[in-house]
């Protein structure tokens, strides 16, 4: 089978994103991390919220941005949902305060708005998805693979 790195769609609602992350949270069977790109207001949370309904997250579970908290929670047996927001996230020393070592063990599937301070640690996602706007406000999002795990997870997605 030939690896698939990359995939792209055209969200133009709200719901076509929220479709897209619930369908690669319906496919995940192993721990895998997840880096989201893209300005404010790209779709970036609203993409988690679709993954935490494919994971079966609680519904009571409301998931906003940890802006402030740097992290969130969620159970979604048998994972565990970590979903990050390192906007204001000083320098990479602080990561230890969040317990990010920690997070990179288990039955997580963590998920990172704002993840570019990682690259400081020379951290690797399985999956990159960037979200841009287009001139009518749609969103482009391409999600690209890097590792064997990213890329079958990414194959078994249909799009
Ligand atoms: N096609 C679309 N995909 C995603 N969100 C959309 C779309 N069209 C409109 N929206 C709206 O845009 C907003 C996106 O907000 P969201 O919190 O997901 O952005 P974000 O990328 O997480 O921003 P931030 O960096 O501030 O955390 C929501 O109010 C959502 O309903
Ligand atoms: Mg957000």
């Amino acid at each position: 089978m030939t690896s698939v790195v990359s995939k792209k769609i055209i969200s133009k609602k709200t719901d076509d994103t929220l479709t897209l992350g619930k369908s690669l949270g319906q496919k995940m069977i192993q721990k895998t991390s997840i880096a989201l790109i893209g300005d404010l207001g790209a779709g970036k949370t609203t993409f988690v919220q679709g993954l935490a309904k494919g994971l079966g997250v609680d519904k009571n579970y409301y998931i906003t941005s940890p802006t402030y908290t740097l992290i969130n929670t969620y159970p979604a047996d048998p994972f565990t949902l970590c979903h990050l927001d390192l906007y204001r996230l000083g320098s990479v020393d602080e990561l230890e305060f969040i317990g990010f070592d920690d997070l990179l063990e288990d039955n997580h599937i963590i998920i990172v708005e704002w993840p570019q301070i990682l690259n400081d640690i020379s951290f690797k996602f399985d999956l990159e998805i960037n979200f841009e706007f287009d001139d009518r406000y749609n969103r482009i999002i391409s999600v690209h693979a890097s590792g064997q795990a990213g890329s079958n997870l990414l194959s078994n997605l249909l799009l």
